[in-house]
């Protein structure tokens, strides 16, 4: 990879090797915040972002810093990824870590990065970036090139019990006598289908390629799930997901991957996938997870949900089971090399959490 350096008074932008590291690592968790830890518990920022940014097998990111003497003081990366797009499978990548340090802010270093790591990926061949941004990023995003087809519904499902109980400020064994949860669950959820076997895995093996060949026509643009994307995006990352795995005799025929956050008490749905017409498995994984969840004990559930018109089964499922709207969430891409917006699909797209590096 090309290294080029912008010099700009004692800052230099540039691209960060394995040696960045432990410098990203202190630098981070003033983005992610106080529960940054429980994304990686027993490991360091440094073996998390190892992962994140140089164990990917689509590629290495592209890690652009703002580096002063000793320190990291600005941030933006671009994770790979393998895209669906339409017929063709294309190389995208996710933006995301952006961060400036606050006396740093609004002197154009992130603006700067930005298209830094954006113009390395376009020399890579990519044909887009994307990122779900915040209210911060998202105006200057907007300002430079990028465009937002459609927002994300951030929706979640509140277990009765512990809302009930912290409303009323007693221990949730008390309301939990009152058996409101299974009664939600069954409000919220498809009844029991048993064509499908649902069980736990910590790995994803060859099988998942057969279902991804298979389901991947019923979408037009989706992040290509092959075993070596979910093997490293959900089994070898540090964050201690929760996999379950639906099948029909010996095939798969889907998985949910999960996130429960036990300092927050907040759960999170990574990734629910099937055939777009298989809303058995679907359905199935669902529920077995939302009841798991519920038990695990989690105060809530939360899901993205694609917020567009455009028919969308597991999107449907999700929006009937987490009936709460939270907040809108932006999207942003941006078209790289000679694609422009209107080459993109305008439906049949079918993007999740587990499809950016938010959990
Ligand atoms: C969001 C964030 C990363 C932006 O970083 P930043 O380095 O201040 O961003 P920039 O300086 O590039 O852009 C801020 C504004 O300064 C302007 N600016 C650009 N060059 C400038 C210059 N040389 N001098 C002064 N201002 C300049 C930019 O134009 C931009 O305004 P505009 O959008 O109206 O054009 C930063 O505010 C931050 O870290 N916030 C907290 C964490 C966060 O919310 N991260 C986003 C997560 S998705």
């Amino acid at each position: 990879m090309s290294r080029p350096a912008v010099e700009q008074d004692d800052l230099t932008l540039r691209f960060a090797t394995r040696e960045d590291l432990a410098a990203i690592g202190d630098f981070l968790p003033e983005l992610a915040g106080p529960h940054y830890a429980e994304q990686f518990p027993g490991r360091t920022a440094r073996e998390f972002l190892d992962w994140k940014y140089f164990r990917n097998p689509a590629g290495e990111a592209i890690v652009g810093v703002a580096a002063a003497p000793g320190r990291v003081v600005g941030t933006v990366a671009a994770v790979p990824v393998r895209l669906q797009l339409g017929d063709e499978v294309v190389t995208a990548y996710n933006l995301g870590d952006f961060l400036t340090a606050a006396e740093f802010r609004n002197r154009g270093l992130f603006s700067r990065l930005v298209d830094l790591v954006c113009r390395e990926a376009e020399a890579r061949g990519a044909a887009l970036a994307y990122v779900q941004p915040n209210a911060n990023s998202y105006p200057i995003l907007i300002r430079r090139s990028f465009r937002e087809p459609f927002r994300f519904e951030l929706r979640y499902f509140p277990v009765p019990s512990r809302a009930l109980a912290r409303k009323l400020g007693i221990p949730a064994a008390v309301t939990a006598r009152l058996r409101l949860d299974a009664a939600a669950l069954r409000l919220a959820l498809p009844r029991r289908d048993r064509s499908v076997v649902v069980e736990p895995a910590t790995a994803f093996d060859a099988r998942i390629d057969r279902l991804w060949e298979d389901a991947r026509r019923g979408y037009r643009v989706l992040v290509a799930r092959d075993r070596g994307r979910l093997q490293w995006r959900f089994a070898e990352c540090p964050t201690p997901y929760r996999i379950l795995v639906a099948r029909r005799g010996e095939e798969v025929a889907g998985y949910i991957v999960t996130f429960a956050n036990r300092a927050t008490g907040e759960a999170h749905v990574a990734d629910l996938f099937s055939r777009a017409d298989d809303r058995a498995a679907a359905a199935e994984l669902l529920r077995r997870s939302f009841e798991e969840l519920v038990r695990g004990p989690m105060r809530a559930i939360f899901a993205w949900t694609i917020a567009a018109p455009g028919p969308c089964m597991i999107g449907d499922l999700l929006r009937g089971a987490c009936r709460l709207t939270w907040s809108p969430l932006h999207f942003a891409l941006r078209p790289l090399g000679p694609r422009t917006n209107a080459d993109l699909p305008a439906g049949g797209w079918y993007l999740t959490d587990g499809d950016f590096d938010t959990i």
